[in-house]
């Protein structure tokens, strides 16, 4: 008997992908943005009103990670620097690597390297993690200390040059240079190098500064979204690919959600 099998969704066309144009209604929010004399608050406020940047299905991460209630992990420094990844998103990270068991991590863009000091610190003796930077001195954070043994320190700008060409990863997190450009570039070369049965993690999906145009991660995303499953997971800045047996993010993006409950006592929401 021949089984009706769902059309698979076609790769995603890199070399094809465009930032799309700004509509009317976004050419007027950018003017009254840049009349603000290109206040941070008012491209908050204004963010807010182009309701089509948080277009993925949004989702409780303790429903998309394995054992997300159950894995444990030792915070003793937490992140300082301003582009460090704050706690809520990094504690989620961690989770992820821990609840798919991800032996083999890999983060594009690493800043001081506090999520890979963590990522160390909180992974059995097996795991392995890569960082990529463009900044010579990253991984301040770990550096001379004795996680420093499991991660593997590399510098340059995001490119396949960096990897050996059967290079695989567990677990992906990108979070380098969030221009739509960079995101469309780090993307292509994360999808290269993910794992089948691997996760991919963006940064930087639910920010709120549209109007500086420096963070192109909801639009690219929204693009990726229609050759793979996406989702953004609630209380977090964080997106997700998974191919986890099991976990796959299909299963979780086309799910009817229930309604959140009117109480606020009885909402389970992560609060980031
Ligand atoms: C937001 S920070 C990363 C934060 C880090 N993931 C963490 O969790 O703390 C972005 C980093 O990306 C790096 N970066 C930006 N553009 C890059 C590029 N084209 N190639 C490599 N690294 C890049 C910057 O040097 C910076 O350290």
């Amino acid at each position: 008997m021949l089984m009706a099998t769902a059309p698979a969704a076609p790769p995603i066309d890199f070399a094809g992908i465009r930032r799309p144009r700004p509509g009317v209604r976004e050419r007027l929010l950018k003017l009254a943005w840049l009349c603000s004399g290109r206040s941070p608050g008012v491209d908050a406020l204004l963010t807010r009103k182009l309701p089509g940047l948080k277009h993925l299905p949004a989702r409780n991460p303790a429903d998309c990670i394995p054992d997300f209630a159950a894995t444990e992990m030792v915070i003793r420094r937490c992140p300082v620097g301003i582009w460090s990844t704050p706690l809520i998103d990094v504690v989620v990270l961690l989770k992820c690597a821990l609840g798919f068991r991800s032996r083999r991590i890999l983060e594009i863009g690493s800043y001081l390297g506090h999520t890979a000091r963590m990522l160390a610190e909180n992974t059995d003796a097996e795991t392995r993690i890569t960082t990529l930077d463009e900044f010579p001195g990253h991984g301040a954070a770990y550096r001379g200390t004795p996680v420093a043994q499991k991660i593997d320190r590399r510098i340059g700008k995001v490119s396949l040059e960096h990897f050996q060409p059967d290079e695989k990863y567990d677990l992906i997190f990108v979070d380098a240079d969030h221009r739509f450009e960079s995101v469309v570039n780090d993307t292509r070369v994360a999808m290269s190098l993910l794992a089948e049965n691997g996760v991919l993690v963006w940064h930087d999906y639910q920010q709120e500064n549209h109007f500086h145009g420096l963070n192109g991660v909801p639009e690219a995303l929204k693009i990726f979204s229609r050759s793979i499953p996406i989702i953004s997971l609630e209380g977090t800045y964080l997106a997700v690919h998974s191919r986890f047996p099991g976990w796959e993010t299909a299963r979780f993006a086309d799910r009817k959600m229930p309604p959140a409950p009117a109480d606020p006592w009885g909402n389970q929401s992560l609060r980031g």
